[in-house]
């Protein structure tokens, strides 16, 4: 039987991006192939994003389409996996009849009896396409055994060194820590659609990022929702063969000074892991990780980032608003003092730490006087980047339930950009700072500029032949500073990425640091009499360009 095909496209987080990798891995193992031309797909699977109205409907649009192909004849499957199919389940059936299958993020492990199912025609009751966690007890002390089963589609990850997204070499990769969140910020949906906060063994961590390091991956990024919340008491949740289980999360109580959480039994903390993988993976040259939680954030995780000079200085803790009556609506559990005595406290151990936040305007009943305070919480911390999001109202969060969506949208236009203007301004200076230094940079691949400029927006080809042309590429620095940089002709693009190498930055926008090589790309077996080449790299002019960014 010839192989079926499957595209699968991902939107969102990189919670998603990590477990579509599991679910292709997971495929793959099957025999399934891959292509990057839904056109000519057998299967077609969009994991999905819930989090704004404007991620569903950019994955609804799609849907449209292949619902549309679907009405002309095709035979093609059509699922819907992640957040969004978790969010709305099965009355998104009877919207769209056309799709096929429906399977949660916390049920990816049963995708591919899903597909089995969808292909099979005849009796299969749409019961047997759908995959979601739906109302299920969030708050058991023991875990479900299907998260127990999602727990093996994690150990079972398969990781192919030579093949990353773009065909080329990876070198980079996410490790989950922990799954779900328990924080119920009053606008997200993210608890109701991934669940409880269950966090992983930290054995199986440490086993993983050791499992990646010898297939050649040098960055590795730990993810949870709030990772400093991380907190694995020992010998409670044990699994089969004798090894320890993943387990429910403490609860924010569990942080406060003299909780008694854990019961005298010894408990692994973020801290404490992020010390255990830096030890025991030295070739993990970058170790980082997002998100943080502004609340619980503990001098002890501050004091192993400054000790350990493999771990990134670099965080992402989101704000969301400056405003202290705002943030007790979002149900944040911080305020605005709080915030900023985190931050001061992180560049007290880390004065180079690069921060990055997100923020939210127009939440219901936002005034001018509460947006100003998030103004002025921007200017006193200057991330070098903020994501920056309209408040968009969520079904199932109570702020759905208990607040009306007052904001106009024209203010709230007005609002971000506002935002948005003011941190361009920031993130230049916070970029000229670094101008004539040497950073080294992990170099992801051609640039995006350098990819749309190539023929028909198709794509560079990054190939093991010297590039006849300098090729502009691009990368990030430890602090997650995107930097774009030449690589001159008769370099070897494919023996650059993946691999951090020193670039001097001569410029600065506000997307990018703009730089200039130091070495050449081949290591020092290779390149013997070329290296004097390296000394002859052009500069690249310093065109700006909105291409770049996150
Ligand atoms: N509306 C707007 N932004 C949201 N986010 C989460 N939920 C919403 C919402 N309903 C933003 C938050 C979060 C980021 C991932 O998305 O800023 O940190
Ligand atoms: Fe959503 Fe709040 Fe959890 Fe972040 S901490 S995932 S914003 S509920």
């Amino acid at each position: 039987m010839r192989a079926m095909k499957v595209y699968l496209e991902t939107f969102g987080c990189q919670m998603n991006q990590l477990d579509s990798e599991l679910v292709r891995g997971q495929l793959a193992a099957l025999g399934y192939t891959f292509t990057t031309d839904a056109g000519e797909a057998d299967v077609v699977l969009y994991n999905t994003c819930s989090v704004r109205e404007q991620a569903e409907n950019k994955v609804l649009s799609r849907v449209g389409l292949i619902a549309q192909r679907k009405r002309e004849g095709s035979q093609v499957i059509l699922g819907l996996l992640g957040c969004l199919a978790e969010r709305e389940g099965a009355r998104l059936l009877t919207r769209y009849p056309q799709i096929d299958l429906l399977c949660g993020p916390g049920e990816l492990d049963r995708l591919p009896m899903l597909i089995d199912n969808a292909m099979r025609t005849g009796a299969v009751e749409a019961a047997d396409r759908v995959a979601l966690a739906g109302n299920r007890s969030r708050r058991s002390a023991t875990l479900s055994a299907a998260a127990d089963n999602l727990e093996l589609l994690d150990l079972s990850r398969s990781f192919d060194p030579d093949l990353g997204p773009d065909g080329g070499p990876r070198r980079s990769a996410y490790v989950r820590i922990t799954r779900g969140c328990n924080k119920f910020c009053t606008y997200c949906v993210v608890p109701f659609t991934r669940g409880a906060e269950i966090h992983r063994p930290p054995d199986t961590i440490v086993d993983e990022c050791r499992r990646l390091a010898d297939h050649g991956v040098i960055e590795i990024t730990l993810l949870g929702q709030t990772v400093n919340h991380y907190r694995y008491t020992h010998g409670v949740a044990i699994g089969p063969q004798g090894r320890e289980a993943p387990q429910v999360g403490p609860g924010a109580a569990a942080f406060r000074p003299g909780s008694r959480a854990g019961d005298g039994r010894r408990v692994t903390t973020f801290a404490d892991l992020l010390g255990r993988i830096h030890e025991a993976v030295p070739q993990v040259r970058r170790l980082r990780f997002v998100t943080s939680y502004p609340r619980d954030f503990g001098d002890d995780i501050l004091q192993v980032m400054r000790d350990c000079p493999r771990i990134c200085r670099y965080l992402h803790v989101p704000a969301q608003s400056g405003s202290d009556r705002v943030l007790r609506l979002m149900n944040r559990g911080y305020t605005r003092n709080e915030y900023l005595d985190f931050i001061d406290r992180a560049r007290g151990f880390l004065p180079d730490v690069s921060i990055a936040g997100d923020l939210i305007v127009g939440f219901p009943t936002e005034t001018d006087h509460d947006f100003e305070q998030t103004r002025s919480l921007m200017k006193r911390v200057r991330c070098k980047n903020n994501f920056i999001f309209k408040y968009s109202p969520r079904p199932g969060t109570s702020a759905w339930g208990r607040l009306p969506d007052d904001v106009p949208d024209t203010v709230k236009r007005e609002r971000i950009n506002e935002l948005l203007a003011l941190q361009a301004g920031i993130s230049e200076a916070v970029h000229a700072e670094q101008v004539g230094r040497v950073v080294e940079v992990f170099v992801e691949g051609a640039s995006p500029k350098a990819r749309a400029a190539s023929r028909g927006g198709g794509g560079v080809e990054l190939g093991w032949e010297r590039q006849p042309e300098r090729l502009q590429m691009s990368g990030r620095t430890a602090g997650d500073l995107i930097t774009v940089f030449d690589l001159p002709p008769g370099e070897l693009a494919r023996q650059a990425q993946g691999r951090i190498l020193p670039v001097r930055v001569t410029g600065a926008g506000t997307l990018v640091l703009y730089g200039r090589l130091e070495a050449p790309t081949r290591s020092p077996a290779e390149h013997g009499a070329l290296s004097a080449r390296a000394a002859g790299i052009t500069q690249f002019e310093m065109s700006e360009s909105a291409d770049f960014g996150s």
